[in-house]
């Protein structure tokens, strides 16, 4: 099925993935990120788009002049796109079903002989995941200015390397990064589709749903010191050892996360030295809380202060309305499309989330996931599902990319 969605990811599905289990590792910088920006690059070359790269590695391909329009006062454009990263044993799905849409979208628009009257935008952001270093959608935070470009550069990943060392290791310019004006006035709107994670539209019988918000989210790390010492000749009496405090951290997490309804995990975890036969010196742990709401969250872990465990922030994300006019004209093309639109809430974070906190007009679309799973190999969509995706996204792009310059999202939005 040359040109459908299914036929664009079958392109990319041996790159990063695990034989055994059908898990991808796609972290960002690496060469399996650069072999993902070089098939993005190589489709968007197929199509005729103008491809940029922003200072923060942000791949932008374009069709029609976004400058040249906005000078002669149809800009800015309107763009989507998603993220081809992914977190370790991740799924096929999250990520880069937004990307496959776009360009099957694109091809659709353009089978019908639609011309836009606003350039349509099609962008792959790097580092969606924050898999190798910590932050989420530093591509996203880095380009609007959300996070610092000195803290970005900084952060280092479990081997050592720092961010900057592993941009410059790909052939980036690290003293490049930093927000990017120039990249941001072309953006006039930015719809993201995504798989659906959770189970939300398999339950209510629709391929297609839409945006409302994100919900907060942080993560935060726990250091649990101890002595390190032989596993066959120190008494039981006479340990310090991290791993109790780290048995007893998950648990006080799960009891704090049920009281305060919230959803906290303990999902990554370092030890040292890490053998089998010593008892731990140090055992660093990074919890994930999220909530309807920030003080749901801001609970758990004034609980796990109470019983003895401080945490160090390393990510606050508040909650992202997508509930304006853009989310509303967005909402309308789909009902047309499929009969209903679904509006849903999600607990995952988002480019989108991240633009549209930095006064972008943004919503999202999310396609239906029967096995309601995520970040794992379980994570799936249905061909025919991911068609619609395209089928509603490229509907959307049209509705989009044909108004005026004075209705534009930009101009009309309030999403933030
Ligand atoms: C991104 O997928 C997240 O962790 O929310
Ligand atoms: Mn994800
Ligand atoms: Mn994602």
């Amino acid at each position: 099925m040359p040109g459908s969605v299914a036929a664009l990811l079958a392109e990319i599905e041996g790159v990063g993935r695990d034989a055994s289990t059908g898990g991808y590792r796609r972290f960002a910088w690496t060469r399996e990120d650069a072999a993902l920006a070089g098939w993005f690059a190589a489709a968007c070359a197929a199509r005729g788009l103008d491809l940029v790269t922003d200072r923060c590695g942000n791949q932008w391909a374009w069709w029609g002049d976004p400058d040249a329009a906005l000078a002669a006062g149809t800009g800015p454009g309107v763009v989507t796109g998603s993220h081809l990263d992914s977190v370790p044993q991740g799924g096929a799905y999250d990520g880069p079903l937004g990307l496959a849409c776009a360009l099957a979208a694109l091809d659709r628009l353009r089978g019908k002989g639609f011309t836009p009257a606003r350039p349509i935008g099609v962008v792959r952001f790097v580092d969606e995941e924050g898999a190798r270093f910590g932050l989420a959608c530093t591509g996203s935070r880095l380009l609007t200015g959300t996070a610092p470009p000195e803290r970005v550069l900084a952060l280092r990943d479990a081997g050592g390397v720092s961010y900057a060392e592993a941009v410059a290791g790909a052939g980036g310019d690290p003293g490049r990064i930093g927000r990017d004006e120039q990249v941001l006035r072309r953006v006039g709107g930015f719809v993201e589709l995504h798989v659906e994670q959770g189970r939300g539209l398999a339950d209510l019988g629709f391929g297609v749903g839409v945006g409302t918000m994100i919900r907060p989210h942080g993560r935060w790390r726990v250091d649990l010191a101890g002595r390190a010492d032989h596993a066959g000749t120190t008494l039981l009496a006479d340990r310090r050892d991290p791993m109790l405090d780290l048995a007893r951290l998950v648990l006080a997490v799960r009891e704090s996360a049920v009281r305060r309804a919230a959803l906290a995990t303990v999902g990554r975890v370092e030890v040292t030295p890490n053998a089998v036969n010593a008892v731990p010196g140090r055992v660093t742990a990074w919890l994930d809380v999220r909530a309807e709401e920030e003080a749901q969250a801001r609970r758990v872990l004034g609980d796990l202060a109470t019983v003895g465990f401080g945490a160090v922030e390393e990510s606050w994300t508040p909650a992202t309305w997508m509930d304006g006019p853009l989310s509303e004209r967005v909402a309308a093309r789909v009902a047309a499309v499929q009969g209903g639109a679904p509006r849903m809430a999600t607990g995952a974070g988002h480019d989108a989330g991240i633009l549209a906190a930095a006064g972008i007009p943004a919503a999202m679309l999310f396609v239906r996931n029967p096995t309601g799973i995520s970040h794992s190999p379980a994570e799936h969509a249905e061909p025919e599902d991911c068609e619609a995706g395209a089928v509603v996204l490229a509907d959307v792009l049209a509705d989009l990319s044909s108004a005026p310059a004075a209705s534009t999202p930009a101009s009309t939005s309030s999403d933030s």
